[in-house]
């Protein structure tokens, strides 16, 4: 009985740990995008892609927080594709 204790226990640390670290790389990947790959890649799941050019920068500002939610990205990203999309104004 102890030895199945045993060996579970140490199946679900590996599990745990792969798990972990995996999530880990796929961040690190992420956070080597372009603001323009992110928006690229992003903001066209849901919608035609927005043109930078479609709004000022204090609107992109708040569609960011707007769209951070909707698509579920990261502080991180959204920021990126932000400013990307402010410099091309
Ligand atoms: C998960 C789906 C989804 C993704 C991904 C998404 N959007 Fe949206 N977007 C919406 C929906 C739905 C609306 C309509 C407004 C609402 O109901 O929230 C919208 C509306 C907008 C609008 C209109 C203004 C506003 O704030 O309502 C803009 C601009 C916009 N999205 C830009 C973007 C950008 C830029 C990205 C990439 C970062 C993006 N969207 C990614 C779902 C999405």
């Amino acid at each position: 009985m102890n030895k199945i204790k045993i060996i579970s226990g140490i199946i679900a640390v590996m599990i745990l740990t792969i798990t972990l670290y995996s999530c880990t790389a796929q961040r690190a990947a992420a956070s080597k995008k372009s603001g323009a790959q992110l928006w690229g890649e992003n903001c066209i799941r849901c919608h035609n892609i927005p043109s930078p050019g479609d709004y000022n920068d204090v609107d992109w500002e708040t569609i960011g927080l707007h769209m951070r939610i909707r698509a579920n990205l990261t502080e991180e990203e959204i920021v990126k594709i932000v400013e990307f999309m402010k410099t091309v104004n």
